[in-house]
């Protein structure tokens, strides 16, 4: 059977959907290639969020045809994802070598377009067409952790699409709009991954806090998702909860809540700020102000005092100014993230931002990100060094990624703890005395040895 080498650009969906077509065209037999040399089928999974991110799947699709094909190579060679919707034929026209261009609702169609291409059957497939009931089909996991450890976390995809129409973003068009899968099928599939020892569960979505607005409703005060997570938090074996990415406006007080009174949901929440600036939050069509942003961050400070709390930045937006940008480095110090990530502005094709009159100068863009990049790395290593000292619960997640011989966890709050220790400890809770901090992780040491 053939090898496949699938390789992600771009966020935790991504990740997730590159699994879920890696996990189905296992279970059709197919074996994983360990690099892109030799492998049968090599699929880019792409990001369209910033201009960089889909020239870098590019300039990689041309490295491998060069590669490849000189070597006389017939493997099949394909986009998916989200570069792969918004461009569709114009990809296979721009690089003729292009075997398959696999949209956002087709993932679960790739082992049989595969099957064509192999056979020769066909010459090249673009399927970027919707497909009804496509959200539920991501549902294959492969259950592998770091190196050769079963994994002890998962990601779990509730929803597809976003209606948001932020004006800057290419989502809800390379996305579509809103779609959500029921709890039950959600739960179901959760519970097969406690079944194989996964400890620790993400639920993603572009908007999580938007799940089962229309469909399910509230129920005694409960949002969907509330009743969603309370439905996985039932689920026995299973020890954390994370989501990502709520979004601050309709976030509702039942979700504060939920911090305080479900045990397994654990301390951390990624709420993307964009600007500290109303001015520009209005403009990028956000819904919240400043002040109900650092509100809402209050809550759920108040709520969880340990809350890590992260965020997206975008610096160098059409009309940005100076006051504007002095509004977000101000709201970073104000609000102290834990993490944040920051983008450079980038027009993206039919959205509303990219036609807004004052472009600012790449420059500009260039000097307020190191500006702001500076101010965010110094925040986070301050208050990571706040932590030396302290015992922290983790959960070990595996061998570490940068030194084999140690392991890595990850505390509720969402720092990753190296320490040392044997496999045994993978997939535990366990409590460590923190030692040491650098610039983005902490290092710890076991405080008290389980030895099971
Ligand atoms: N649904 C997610 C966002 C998905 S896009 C959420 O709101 O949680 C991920 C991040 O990419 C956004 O939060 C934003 O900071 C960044 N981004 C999106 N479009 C961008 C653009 N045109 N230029 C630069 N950054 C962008
Ligand atoms: Fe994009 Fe805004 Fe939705 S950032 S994914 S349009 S919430």
């Amino acid at each position: 059977m053939p090898s496949v080498f699938i390789k992600t650009y771009g966020c935790q969906m991504n990740e997730r959907d590159s699994e879920a077509v890696a996990a189905q065209l296992v279970a059709k037999g197919y074996s994983l290639a360990p690099e892109e040399a030799g492998a049968d089928v090599i699929l880019l999974n792409t990001c369209s969020v910033r201009d960089a991110a889909e020239q870098k799947a590019i300039n990689k699709m041309e490295t491998l045809i060069g590669q490849t094909r000189k070597r006389n190579n017939r493997a099949v060679l394909g986009f998916m994802g989200c570069m792969a919707q918004s461009r569709g034929q114009e990809l296979v026209d721009q690089l003729p070598d292009v075997d398959l261009v696999l949209g956002t609702q087709k993932f679960h169609r790739a082992g049989e377009h595969l099957d064509e291409l192999l056979n020769g059957r066909r010459d090249s497939i673009v399927d970027t067409e919707a497909e009804a009931g496509s959200e539920g089909a991501i549902r294959e996991h492969l259950a592998l952790g770091n190196g050769e450890a079963r994994a002890v976390t998962a990601f779990v995809s509730i929803m597809q699409g976003c209606n948001q129409h932020c004006t800057f973003c290419i989502v809800p068009s390379t996305r579509g709009r809103e779609r959500c899968r029921s709890i039950e099928d959600i739960v179901t599939e959760c519970r097969g991954l406690v079944e194989q020892g996964v400890k620790e569960i993400t639920l993603l979505g572009q908007i999580v806090n938007s799940y089962g607005k229309r469909e399910i409703g509230v129920k005694d005060g409960k949002s969907a998702f509330v009743q969603l997570i309370e439905a996985v938090h039932a689920i026995d074996g299973l020890e954390r909860i994370r989501f990502t990415s709520p979004h601050p406006k309709g976030y509702g007080e039942d979700l504060v809540e939920a911090y305080t009174r479900l045990p397994k949901l654990v301390e951390n929440a990624h709420l993307p700020v964009q600007s500290g600036s109303d001015r520009v939050l209005k403009a990028m069509h956000r819904g919240y102000t400043r002040e109900r942003f650092s509100d809402l961050v209050g809550k759920l400070r108040a709520a969880a005092p340990e809350m890590g709390v992260g965020t997206d930045i975008i610096v160098g937006f059409p009309g940005e100014t100076d006051e504007d940008f002095a509004a977000t480095l101000e709201l970073c110090r104000e609000v102290e993230f834990d993490n944040a990530f920051l983008f450079k502005y980038s027009q993206r094709r039919d959205t509303p931002a990219a036609s807004m009159p004052d472009q600012v100068g790449q420059e500009i863009i260039e000097a307020r990100h190191a500006e702001l990049l500076a101010a965010v790395d110094e925040i986070r290593g301050h208050k990571l060094r706040k932590y030396i000292g302290q015992q922290m619960e983790i959960l070990v997640e595996g061998p570490s990624r940068r030194n084999a011989a140690r392991l890595e966890g990850r505390t509720r709050c969402n720092k990753i703890v190296i320490l040392e220790g044997g496999p045994r400890f993978i997939g535990q809770v366990m409590e460590v005395r923190i030692t040491e901090a650098s610039q983005t992780t902490l290092y710890g040491d076991p405080a008290i040895h389980n030895l099971n």
